[in-house]
């Protein structure tokens, strides 16, 4: 078992290497039948089958991807269904995966806009470019690297999307702090993850499911709003959404980034007139 965070962070991307194999039929992969990898067995049969993946998108959406796209996902929402992105917006997917939510993202944002994707996995990377080539996408880009660690200027994103990945952060405040840093003022957040129930200790969010199958490492809904606070967001909410193990949820989370985050707080002090000036 994982006991330091970098060791976590290394079963985390074995974790889902391997379910590119289960996808491109070159392994068992993770053995989560569906492509879903992103449960493991104890809370996918707490929760039933159509708790992650492909089910969770409208099947319109579905068809405008590349097969490969849709058995690879392996979230607990459909952040793109509720961005509310904009024609000529750049959105950052974390935690990109098969490139789904970035497909999705690149087709409404059009050629004036343009979707990031940022993985850990190279072989995730792989599989989502050559998704994004067969459906035909010229306006998205995909980025090795940690979530942690955001390797995009500050200010430079309208909108940041993730789909069932912050729970998998062995660092959750480095990255709220990295999406505060990217977003340019009044930029939003809009995020599906899995969330505990306020009551829930770590300790239970453990008994229902493991860290890489997304459940032992997810936030309470009050742990991510003051996180989300703290990191300098406003208007925050979460929604649940569906239930994927007792007491934790599939959900939605908005935010937005305060205007001048740096002025917060802090009294605006006139300069002093120079010497000899009028
Ligand atoms: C549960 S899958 C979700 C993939 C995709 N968002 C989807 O909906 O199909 C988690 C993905 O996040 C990536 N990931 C996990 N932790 C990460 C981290 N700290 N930094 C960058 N990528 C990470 C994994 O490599 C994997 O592709």
């Amino acid at each position: 078992m994982a006991s330091t965070a970098e060791e976590l962070r290394e079963e985390v991307r074995r974790r889902y290497a391997d379910s590119v194999k289960a996808v491109t039929g070159e392994g068992d992969g993770c053995g989560c039948g569906s492509g879903s990898c992103c449960a493991d067995d104890s809370a996918a049969s707490a929760a039933g089958s159509a708790k992650f993946g492909e089910v969770l998108y409208e099947a319109e959406q579905r068809g405008e991807l590349p097969d490969a796209a849709v058995l690879a996902s392996l979230g607990c929402g459909n952040p793109t269904a509720v961005a509310d992105l904009r024609e000529g917006e750049v959105v950052l997917d974390l935690g990109s995966g098969g490139g789904i939510d970035v497909i999705l993202s690149a087709k409404r944002v059009g050629s004036t806009g343009l979707a990031y994707g940022l993985d850990m996995t190279d072989e995730m990377l792989e599989l989502a470019r050559r998704n994004v080539a067969e459906a035909g996408i010229d306006n998205a880009i995909f980025l090795k690297g940690l979530i942690e660690q955001i390797p995009l200027p500050a200010d430079s994103v309208d909108v940041v999307i993730s789909n069932c990945v912050i729970n998998l952060s062995t660092d959750k405040a480095a990255v709220l702090s990295e999406i505060a840093r990217v977003l340019r003022p009044g930029g939003r957040v809009g995020v599906s993850d899995v969330v505990a129930e306020d009551h829930l200790t770590a300790e239970q969010r453990g008994e229902r499911g493991s860290y890489v199958g997304c459940i032992a490492g997810a936030l309470s809904k009050s742990e991510y709003i003051a996180g989300l606070e703290a990191a300098g967001f406003e208007e925050v909410s979460i929604e649940f959404t569906h239930e994927v193990a007792d007491g934790m949820h599939g959900a939605i989370v908005k935010a937005i980034k305060t205007e001048a985050p740096e002025r917060e707080g802090i009294p605006v002090i006139q300069p002093a007139p120079k010497a000899g000036c009028c």
